[in-house]
């Protein structure tokens, strides 16, 4: 469990992707300014291109995510959603366009950026062989919390995520909520601004979903923190998103509030009917969804299959 899955798609040799873990890696002190201080987006993407080799996974990505939203991104397998969400975090190079969080350019300002956020990566994140609490505190080493805040820090993400009672278990007894719930805690600890969560609920059962989910808006009700999501569920996204973009085929379709968006198929379609986020989502993915050249790849299939079960 410690490890990506064997089988995991490589990033090709030309990528300068710096490794999954660069990320938590010790913040050097070097590329300061700080946050302004003017309220500010907390992500402004424009123009955002990505290619691996001839494939363009981001293919001019525009997107603003308000400080302070819940705000969902959606799209069919390979949409190119976690590698836009790659690039926010600076794991992966902005090569063309530019991406900004709360003001601080990912490419030339990457610390700075980093301290901002929180992220739940798609893949694995938590380690099987150590209990919930070193699992956290390890993240809050690695994050620069301060020494002698750790423990309490730890304590209290433990309590946010309601993982208190199992902290001194191994995380490999978890079950696949649990673990979950572990990995935004490790991504709570640092107190970020922006909460990155790919596919936080991929693969549990309809309750472990709605407590991943409860335990997400209570943070972020309790420090006003700005929450970026990806997620295969409609349901969730029409009920805890404030607004969505649709991705598909690397670009922002459609954007609104899910209301604003079933209003407006609503009002395209003229028909009387009442059409759901979903109807809005396989209206956009369009035939895409069914063309195995366009999306549901082979290997997008085989990534949200290990996701899954590791977290099932
Ligand atoms: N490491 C990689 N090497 C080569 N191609 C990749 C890599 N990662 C992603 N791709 C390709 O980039 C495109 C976008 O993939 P991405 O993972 O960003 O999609 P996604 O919207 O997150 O999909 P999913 O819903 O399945 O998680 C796809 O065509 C995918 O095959
Ligand atoms: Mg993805």
């Amino acid at each position: 469990m410690t490890d990506a899955p064997a089988d995991a798609p490589r990033e090709p040799a030309t990528d300068t992707d710096a490794p999954a873990d660069a990320l938590h890696g010790p913040a050097a002190d070097t590329d300061a300014p700080r946050e302004p201080a003017t309220a500010v987006d907390a992500v402004t993407c424009s123009g955002l291109r990505y290619c691996f080799g001839g494939t363009r996974a981001v293919d001019g990505l525009d997107l603003t995510v308000g400080a302070g939203e819940v705000f969902g991104l959606l799209g069919p397998n390979g949409a190119g959603k976690t590698t836009a969400i790659r690039c926010v975090t600076t794991l992966l190079p902005v090569p063309r366009g530019m991406v900004r969080v709360f003001g601080h350019d990912a490419a030339g300002e990457r610390m700075a950026v980093r301290r901002l956020l929180g992220y739940v990566p798609q893949q694995l994140s938590a380690d099987a062989g150590l209990t919930g609490r070193e699992n956290v505190a390890l993240f809050a080493r690695v994050f620069d919390v301060p020494r002698r805040e750790r423990a309490a820090r730890v304590g209290q993400a433990l309590e946010a995520v309601g993982l208190a009672d199992a902290a001194d278990r191994m995380a490999g007894t978890y079950s696949g909520g649990m673990v979950r719930r572990l990995e935004l805690a490790q991504a709570l600890v640092s107190a970020p601004r922006l909460l990155i969560l790919d596919e936080p609920t991929i693969g549990l059962d309809p309750i472990a979903r709605t407590g991943v989910w409860e335990h997400i808006l209570a943070v972020r009700a309790a420090g006003g923190m700005t929450v970026l999501v990806t997620t295969h569920y409609m349901d969730e996204a029409a009920q805890y998103c404030d607004r969505v973009a649709l991705m598909h085929k690397g670009r922002v379709r459609a954007l609104g509030t899910p209301a604003r968006l079933t209003d407006d198929l609503r009002a395209r379609r003229g028909d009387g009917s009442s059409p759901t986020l979903e109807d809005v989502f396989r209206d956009v993915a369009g035939s895409g969804l069914d063309d195995p050249g366009e999306g549901g790849e082979f290997r997008d299939v085989r990534r949200t299959r290990n996701t899954a079960s590791r977290v099932g």
